[in-house]
């Protein structure tokens, strides 16, 4: 039996867009045993409904797998029981933890074993984000860059992280990225450029140096939270409780609909939830933390 553990990630964290992801302790797992009969998918969650045909993601994402790599032999039946506590389509990642998944089940099932790091390219490949792909499989915040079709990515060393708390609030209703991406421009000004890599640089040396003083600024975007905004009712509203009541910084998480805030007052969670009451589309307010070590793999 094999038991894949992935975490769920947020995007972008404001400037990155595309480039820089911090991995959440907030898991999909899945469990993989070979069976002689074709393909059994088992949801272990009754709260979501996944496809459980040849269309789930897992299961596409082991054909992928075999696909890229030119693997002439067949998947073997197989027995997939998945459990995702990672809410659907609202910008935590569950896609990517399912592709992940997905790829280091294969990787295991075909033999190739292939490491880490060259998973995190096809990954990227596979899920088109790699500010999802790659803190989901090596945890923590990471930065990735793409050079001639290689992922080169490097992981924050920080301890400084631990000194901040995260909260997710997490509306009822979903926000597909492709739907997300389609309304961001095809072309951006200099200086909207120039306003992106300066707060997503600022806002790698304040997590690396622990000077949180700079955030609210340093988490600005220019490049696609503003386009987003008119598809999240209550985005708006809830930057700007957050930041009354004390964020170190806020920014919507991937193609959003959830927004992240950061803070350090224990005293957040509970102003927000109050404040949450007033919009629709039942907001809630999740506390929550990095995870740091990314995708468990485990065989028994
Ligand atoms: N960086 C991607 C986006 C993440 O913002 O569209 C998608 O999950």
């Amino acid at each position: 039996m094999i038991h894949i553990k992935v975490p769920a990630t947020t995007a972008n964290m404001g400037p990155g867009f595309d480039c820089i992801g911090m991995a959440l302790k907030l898991y999909n797992n899945l469990w993989v045993e070979e069976n002689d009969e074709d393909l059994i998918i088992i949801n272990k969650n009754p709260n979501v409904t996944i496809p459980t045909s040849r269309n789930n993601l897992i299961y596409r994402s082991i054909f992928r797998f075999y696909k890229e790599l030119g693997i002439k032999k067949r998947i073997p039946g197989l027995k997939l029981t998945q459990s995702d506590d990672i809410p659907l389509t609202r910008g935590l990642g569950s896609s990517a933890a399912c592709i992940v998944s997905g790829l280091l089940a294969a990787n295991i099932i075909s033999g190739v074993n292939m490491p880490r790091e060259e998973l995190c390219t096809l990954a990227a490949k596979i899920e088109e984000h790699p500010d999802n792909s790659t803190p989901a499989l090596v945890g923590g915040v990471v930065i990735g860059a793409y050079s001639g079709g290689k992922l080169e990515y490097i992981k924050l060393k920080t301890d400084k992280l631990k000194e901040l708390k995260f909260a997710a609030m997490i509306p009822d209703f979903p926000l597909p990225t492709k739907q997300a991406r389609e309304v961001l421009p095809k072309q951006i000004t200099m200086t909207d450029a120039v306003y992106n890599i300066s707060r997503s640089a600022l806002m790698t040396a304040a997590l690396l140096q622990g000077d949180f003083s700079k955030l609210n600024i340093a988490m600005d975007d220019r490049l696609h939270q503003n386009y987003r905004m008119n598809l999240i009712p209550g985005m708006e509203q809830i930057f700007s409780k957050a930041r009354k009541f004390g964020a170190k910084g806020v920014f919507l998480s991937g193609a959003g609909p959830t927004v992240i805030a950061i803070y350090q007052d224990g005293g957040f969670p509970d102003s927000m939830r109050q404040a949450l009451k007033s919009l629709p589309n039942k907001w809630e307010c999740l506390e929550i933390e990095p995870d740091y070590e990314g995708a468990k793999v485990e065989i028994t």
